[in-house]
C-alpha cells in the first residue's frame, strides 16, 4: 500500500480528483494518510475533512521564523511516513532539508506543459494568464519530481489541452484541470503505486 501525504495551499480540487481516484479504484493499492495545508482557509481542508482524511494546516503566520515553520512542517511529514509527497497546488517553497529526506518521492503537479510557462513567479492562474499572451494553440498540464529546481525535476507524465477562440485565464485554467490535471495527477500516483 503506497502511504500518500498531500500538501495544498487552495481549492484543492486536485485533491478531490485524488479522494475520488482512491475511491474510484482508478488510484489503486493508496492510501492517503494525510493532507497538510499552509493556509487556514484552504477549501482543500474542508474536503479533506469531508472525506475523513486527517487534515493539517501548518502556517508560515503561527510562527516566528521561517525556520521553525520549516521544522514544524518537517515534523509532521516525519510522523506522517509518506511514501510518497504529493504537491497538489501546495505554494511553498520547500525547506531544502525536504527535498533532500525525500528525493524522487514528491511529485507536482503544474498547469502547462513544462518547460513552458514554468519556474519562478508561474503558478495559478498567471500560467494561464501568460499563455494567452504569448498566443500559444496547445497547451496542458505536467507531474513531475520534485528537485531543487522549480519545475525542473523529471516528468512524469504530460496532457495538452487546446486553447479556444476567446478564452479568459479562468475559462482556460478550468479546462486545463478538467481535462489534464484531474486525469494526470491521479494516474501519475496510479502508475507510481502499481510500480511499488
Ligand atoms: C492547480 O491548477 C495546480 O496545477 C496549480 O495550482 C492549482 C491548484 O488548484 N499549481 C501550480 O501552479 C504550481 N506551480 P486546486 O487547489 O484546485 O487543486
Amino acid at each position: 500500500m503506497l502511504s500518500i501525504v498531500v500538501c495544498v495551499s487552495g481549492g484543492g480540487t486536485n485533491l478531490q480528483a485524488i479522494i475520488d481516484g482512491t475511491k474510484s479504484g482508478a488510484i489503486k493499492n493508496t492510501k492517503i494518510s494525510g493532507v497538510i495545508s499552509n493556509n487556514a482557509g484552504a477549501y482543500a481542508l474542508k474536503r479533506a475533512e469531508a472525506a475523513k482524511v486527517p487534515a493539517f494546516c501548518i502556517s508560515p503566520a503561527s510562527f516566528e521564523t521561517r525556520g521553525e515553520f520549516n521544522r514544524a512542517f518537517l515534523d509532521k511529514l516525519k510522523e506522517l511516513q509518506p511514501d510518497l509527497i504529493v504537491l497538489a497546488g501546495f505554494l511553498v517553497i520547500l525547506p531544502p532539508e525536504m527535498i533532500e529526506t525525500y528525493r524522487n518521492r514528491i511529485i507536482n503537479i503544474h498547469p502547462s506543459l513544462i518547460p513552458s510557462f514554468c519556474g519562478t513567479g508561474y503558478y495559478g492562474l498567471k500560467v494561464h494568464e501568460a499563455a494567452l499572451a504569448r498566443g500559444v494553440k496547445v497547451t496542458g498540464a505536467t507531474v513531475h519530481y520534485v528537485d531543487e529546481g522549480t519545475d525542473t525535476g523529471e516528468i512524469i507524465m504530460q496532457k495538452a489541452v487546446e486553447v479556444k477562440e476567446g478564452d479568459t485565464p479562468q475559462i482556460l485554467q478550468r479546462r486545463v484541470m478538467e481535462e489534464a490535471e484531474w486525469v494526470i495527477l491521479p494516474a501519475a500516483i496510479n502508475k507510481i503505486a502499481c510500480s511499488m
